[in-house]
Order: structure tokens, then C-alpha cells, then sequence
């Protein structure tokens, strides 16, 4: 086991109206506040300022699921820091495999909202994985060492400190199919490894790595028992406080 602080982030992806956020953040106060690890809620945009308003002051940070590459500017239907920053954001996920994978990210336009994030103050959930095909041609640890290497390009060694990586294998990803604990742990030692070539070994021991896809209260036990997977990054499960809480306070 490492001395690294467990870190439970839902990501709520494009579900819930203002009042259904509500309950469900109101639930998670409520059953999260003796919890012993590090929590992060992730609306949608539009339910950010009425979360933001229940989880301030407890042991929850506010996340918002993605943010414009710019400050400013006339960039319609994207949102800026600047934004973010107003309504309570502490945390930012970026180059998360639906933003890639459904509307093309690639790793130059993620490093550069992963730079401005950081600018402004904000952590970053780095988000890293390889589709199907790619582990089926013995890619995938070059895969997420590549979004790993060009996603933190620039970024200095102080600024490391406010980097999460998430590794979410695009197969599981609400698929059901959750990858082995020993399958994911080797992605994310080949990820320490990379950053402790990147940045030394300090700062490698340091980081935190989340796992992602299908994460469920019956697997994370087991997911978190790995030498190097450091929290979760929950989907699906996150959308109720029945399947979310058992993950957050996993015994
Ligand atoms: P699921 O937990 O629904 O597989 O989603 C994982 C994910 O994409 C979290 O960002």
C-alpha cells in the first residue's frame, strides 16, 4: 500500500436537471461527511452553481467535465475558466475518452486546456485510455503514454502537484466490462513510470492515478487494493447515492 491519499470523483457526464443534482449532492453530503478520503462531484455545466451551493465547506471539491481551450473570445457554446472559476470550480477533467473519441480532441488541443487550467489556479484530471482495438494489438501502456506524455507537455514540475490522471481503458467505460485489478494496475505503473522519467521519482511516488470504467460498488475494493491505483473515476455508479457511497467509503 502507498502513504497516497485515496481520491473518489464522480463525473455525472450529461445527466440530471438543477433539482435532481440537488438531491443527489444533498445525499452525499450527508453520507460522505465521515468519509475518509478525497471527494469530487462533476455536474454538468448547467447544475454547477446549485451543487456548488451544497457541497461548499464540506469534504466534496466541485468539478466541471471539460473547459474552452481560450479565456475569451468568440467561441460559441464552449466555457472558460474564467467561468468555471466564478461558480466554485476547483477541478477541471480534461481529455476525457468521450471528449476525444466522440467529438476529437487530440492531444495538442487537451495540452492546451490542461496548461490553461493549471494558469488559473484549477487541479487537472487528466484523462487517459486506449480503445479496444489498441489493447487487442498490445498497445494500450504506449497508448497512454503517449496522451500522458504530449496531454502534460509544458507543464512545470511545481504545477505536477495539481495533476490527477485518471487511466479509463475506453472498453469499460459503460460497458460493464471492468478491466482486472492486475490489468489496470500494469497501465498505471507504466503511467508512474513515465512521469517519474518526466519529472523524477518524487514526484512519480506522489501522484495520484485514478482508475476509470465501470466502476461498481462489488469491484472497487479490489481496484483499490492495487498497489498503484489511487481512487476511481465513476461513471455510471456516480449517479446515485446508493452505488456512489458504498465506492467513496470502500472498506
Ligand atoms: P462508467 O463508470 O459509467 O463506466 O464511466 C466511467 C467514466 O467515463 C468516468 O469518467
Amino acid at each position: 500500500m502507498s502513504n497516497r491519499p485515496y481520491y473518489i470523483a464522480g463525473n455525472w457526464k450529461m445527466h440530471k436537471t438543477r433539482a435532481e443534482a440537488a438531491d443527489l449532492a444533498k445525499a452525499l453530503v450527508a453520507q460522505l461527511k465521515d468519509g475518509k478520503h478525497t471527494y469530487l462531484a462533476a455536474p454538468s455545466f448547467t447544475a454547477l452553481e446549485t451543487v456548488g451551493a451544497i457541497i461548499k465547506g464540506t469534504n466534496i471539491r466541485l468539478g466541471a467535465q471539460d473547459c474552452a481551450c481560450e479565456e475569451q473570445g468568440a467561441h460559441t457554446g464552449e466555457v472558460s475558466v474564467l467561468q468555471l472559476k466564478d461558480l466554485g470550480v476547483q477541478t477541471i477533467i480534461l481529455g476525457h475518452s468521450e471528449r476525444r473519441h466522440t467529438y476529437q480532441e487530440d492531444d495538442a488541443l487537451i495540452n492546451k486546456k490542461v496548461k490553461l487550467a493549471l494558469q488559473h489556479g484549477f487541479e487537472v484530471i487528466l484523462c487517459v485510455g486506449e480503445q479496444l482495438s489498441e489493447r487487442e494489438a498490445g498497445k494500450a501502456e504506449a497508448v497512454c503514454e503517449t496522451q500522458t506524455v504530449k496531454g502534460l507537455e509544458g507543464v512545470s514540475p511545481a504545477d505536477l502537484s495539481r495533476i490527477v490522471i485518471a487511466y479509463e481503458p475506453v472498453w469499460a467505460i459503460g460497458t460493464g466490462k471492468t478491466a482486472t485489478p492486475e490489468d489496470a494496475d500494469v497501465i498505471h505503473a507504466h503511467i508512474r513510470k513515465v512521469i517519474g522519467r518526466l519529472y523524477g521519482g518524487g514526484a512519480a511516488e506522489k501522484l495520484i492515478i485514478q482508475y476509470g470504467g465501470s466502476v461498481k460498488p462489488e469491484n472497487a475494493a479490489q481496484l483499490m487494493a492495487k498497489e498503484n491505483i489511487d481512487g476511481a473515476l465513476v461513471g455510471g455508479a456516480a449517479l446515485k447515492a446508493e452505488t456512489f457511497v458504498p465506492i467513496a467509503l470502500f472498506a
